[in-house]
């Protein structure tokens, strides 16, 4: 069963039925005013933090409730709808919808009883308030007398959490105003102003386009006692009470008349955000001309799609092109910027990035926008601490130069991270190659960075300070010691315990830097790279490899995790792909790691974390089991290893495995199995439910994880085989070998590359020729040196 598709040409997901499995739901304006809203209308708006600059209530893990909504009642019969199908939720039968879930901005079609509407929902580009316009148009042969009333649910507190529970203070904060086209929301009132005069805890929601003929402030007033969001008492009787709230919740209700020949189509626009009487009105002023709504969707659309636009494919997989050339694309960019800051199920808590996941995020965003990403990594340089180590949480005000650590306590007591982990700092390593190596910018080494407790450094000598971190942290095997965790925040090693993916991070880390202090000259580290990588390497093997897998890891006390002898989890994912990307494993090694993966782990759904879950032979740190069986880290299909395991099996040139893992895990090839997946179609989640839960194949934690990037990488790097290095870039594709052609468009450091793939006899990976404007090259390589402002580029497989 299916409740949308994919519309590849508007770059839009649209829904064709409303009661979908759980809200589907889509991002608008950014951070710094930040909106979440379902195909359903529900969700919340914030000014810089869901936690604490909530502006609108949204009722977590609940009935997505309430939201921006809008209804609509017909004057002549009383008969009354809205514009999402929630929340009046009108029989489909005779109530028709349509959600188009745009980049950045989402339209909600209806069509009831001969009125069709819009509502188009998004926070123009570089602004930090909301814009909803309604389009209502009569398709009936006889005039139509339409009420419309816009309804916003204020929070009384900005912190979100207090408007909840700390009712005997919030409730008696706030008051609201009507001012003639809208209602303007003032909290702790008497407390006087800000130092520029203005009073920047109002909120307000007004009106353009429509005068306004009756009001309320006081949400009880407009729902009407013991009634709800379907079926408020001002709609129900074609009026508002004009009650504005005073030591009650506030809300912003606004009531319009619309007369309607047939034919006619007439628009409101409504505008929501925290500002104060004079602003909002100039604000509302700027709408006057209701056709400036028109022109900011079309500047929203081009940054959007200009920035997807600079890698477009072509392929016989109509869901590889969808999660490519938009949804994962912007997915990344979502995560990108929001980190995992707010959605329905982060409520907006997290006060920072997460070390290791925003140096993660930045990886799926650079051959989509280098310059955006290279801003990212050097804040994130600047988390760095001067002994190398990465912050573990990174402060949303983060003061480079001047930060605690979590060596002193009032880090600690500030963000709950009570030690280093691992590997936080070792993601800088292919995230800082990936971004040389796609735009050349090799000076980006000589970039001077602070560190976040003080002092500065070269980009080259922060990744020398990230390697000698790990090096003076060993465990008793001489690996890299697992300290709090390591990218599995289940993991508790201990202190000294090693963990294998660490080791292998490390190993990779060596390497990619081995190739900086090339351009470097520096040959003094060179040589020092290449005698402790080659200890490691060993080391790893001798300790790790068993024969057909590496195991995850050995606690503090000497016990091996993930070894084939445990009777749960005796299979880890991580260790093999990375085993594979790092490039340790040889060939042979790699080949077998992989078939065990394969065979131990992998699932129609995708593969597992690890297996079995565990459930009674837990070793003492192992969080997981504090999961059900077979979710999260006991034992889900983790999403975000997909990508990794994705890249490693193309990285081998196994086009086929790695298409086939692609397929299992993507949202987009679950569209027609939404009852079972439940979530968004066009989003990854963090995990998917696997065999041992009643629920196989269900998953969770929308839009806001590593996933994004991770799968993304391993879809470009490894299927698609977009390979650059500093010098230029390696065409490398692995794909299914029923692919006969496809083309990749991508714009590489200003130029353009129109690739075209040929694969007459169903080769899996390889090149026999390859051509670039005409000219045979004797390798699938095109030094940048050989690029002009339009390339063609030709490769036979
Ligand atoms: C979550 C965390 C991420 C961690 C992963 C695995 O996605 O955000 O930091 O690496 O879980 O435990």
């Amino acid at each position: 069963m299916n409740y949308g598709y994919f519309d590849e040409t508007n770059k839009e997901y649209v829904i064709t039925r409303p009661d979908t499995p759980a809200p589907w739901a889509n991002y608008l304006g950014s951070p710094e005013y930040g909106a979440i809203i379902s195909n359903n209308a529900g969700g919340y708006s914030f000014v810089k933090s869901g936690a604490n600059g909530r502006i609108t209530r949204y009722i977590f893990n609940s009935e997505d409730k309430p939201g921006r909504y809008i209804y609509l009642r017909d004057n002549d019969n009383g008969d009354y709808w809205s514009a999402s199908w929630q929340p009046v939720g009108k029989d489909l039968a005779v109530y028709k919808n349509e959600c188009h879930h745009g980049t950045a901005y989402t339209n909600i079609k209806a069509e009831y009883k001969d009125i069709e509407t819009e509502a188009l929902y998004y926070v123009p580009l570089n602004k930090t308030y909301e814009v909803w316009r309604l389009k209502v148009t009569n398709s009936s042969d006889k005039v139509r007398n339409i009420s419309t009333f816009g309804f916003i649910e204020f929070t009384n507190e900005n912190n979100y959490e207090n408007d909840q529970v700390n009712l005997q203070y919030t409730l008696f904060i706030t008051r609201t105003y009507f001012k003639e086209n809208k209602i303007l929301q003032t909290i702790n009132e008497n407390t006087g102003k800000n130092a520029d005069g203005t009073n920047f805890r109002e909120r307000f929601f007004g009106c353009v386009g429509a005068p306004v003929v009756s009001y309320n402030g006081d949400k009880d007033s407009f729902l009407g006692r013991y009634r709800s969001y379907g079926n408020p008492k001002a709609v129900e009787e074609g009026k508002c009470d004009n009650v504005l709230n005073y030591n009650s919740n506030g809300c912003g209700a606004l009531h319009s008349v619309l007369e309607l020949q047939p034919g006619e189509t007439k628009e409101i626009v409504y505008v929501l955000g925290q500002y104060n009487d004079e602003q909002s009105s100039e604000i509302l002023d700027s709408y006057s001309d209701l056709s400036i709504v028109e022109k900011e969707l079309a500047q929203l659309k081009g940054y959007w799609h200009g920035k997807l636009g600079n890698l477009q494919i072509n392929t016989p997989s109509k869901e590889f092109n969808s999660m490519i050339n938009t949804w994962n694309a912007y997915q990344c960019f979502i995560t990108f910027i929001w980190s995992r800051a707010a959605s329905f199920i982060y409520c907006g808590l997290r006060n920072g990035y997460g070390y290791r996941d925003t140096v993660q995020d930045i990886q799926g965003i650079i051959h989509l926008d280098p310059d955006m990403a290279a801003e990212k990594i050097r804040f994130m340089l600047s988390a760095q601490v001067d002994n190398g180590g990465g912050l573990p949480l990174v402060k949303f005000n983060h003061n480079a130069g001047k930060e605690d650590t979590p060596d002193d306590m009032s880090y600690v007591q500030a963000t709950g991270h009570p030690a280093y982990r691992a590997d936080d700092a070792l993601w800088l390593f292919p995230t800082i190659l990936k971004y040389i190596a796609e735009t050349g910018n090799k000076a980006f080494l000589d970039e001077v960075v602070l560190y976040a407790n003080g002092g500065e450094g070269s980009v080259y000598d922060h990744l020398q300070r990230a390697i000698r971190f790990s090096m003076e942290r060993m465990g008793d095997h001489n690996m890299p010691a697992g300290l709090h965790a390591d990218w599995n925040d289940c993991l508790r090693l201990g202190k000294k315990g090693e963990s294998t993916f660490v080791a292998l991070q490390l190993y990779y880390a060596m390497t990619i830097l081995r190739g900086f202090a090339e351009v470097k000259g520096d040959a003094e580290y060179i040589g020092y790279l290449n005698k402790v990588q080659e200890e490691l390497g060993n080391t790893i093997q001798t300790i790790c490899w068993e024969g057909d897998r590496y195991i995850r890891g050995i606690k503090e006390d000497g016990q091996v995790i993930g070894s084939k002898k445990d009777p749960e989890a005796n299979m880890w994912l991580n260790p093999q792909s990375w085993a594979v990307i790092s490039g340790l494993a040889t060939k042979e090694q790699a080949e077998t790691a992989l078939e065990s993966v394969h065979r131990e782990l992998n699932t129609p759904y995708g593969v597992r974390v690890m297996a079995p879950s565990y459930v009674d032979h837990a070793f003492d740190g192992a969080l997981a089991i504090l999961f059900n069986p077979s979710t999260k880290e006991n034992g889900g299909i983790f999403s975000q290893p997909q990508g990794w395991i994705i890249l490693a099996e193309a990285l081998m040139g196994h086009g086929n495995r790695a298409f086939e893992y692609f397929m299992e895990s993507s949202p987009a090839a679950q569209n027609d199995n939404a009852d079972t997946r439940i979530l968004e179609p066009y989003v990854h989640g963090q995990f998917t439910e696997a065999t041992e839960s009643p629920f196989e194949g269900r998953s969770h934690v929308h839009w806001l994880t590593g996933t994004a990037s991770t799968v993304m990488v391993g879809c470009v790097e490894g299927i698609l085989g977009m390979r650059p290095d500093a010098d230029g870039l390696l065409v490398a594709p692995s794909i299914p070998s029923d692919w006969k052609e496809m083309t990749i468009n991508k714009k590489f450091r200003g130029k353009d590359l129109q690739i075209l793939v040929k694969n007459p006899d169903g080769a899996q990976s390889g090149c026999k020729e390859f051509y670039i404007n005409g000219e045979k090259l004797d390798r699938n390589y095109i030094p940048a040196n050989k690029l002009k402002d339009n390339n063609e580029v030709v490769l036979i497989m």
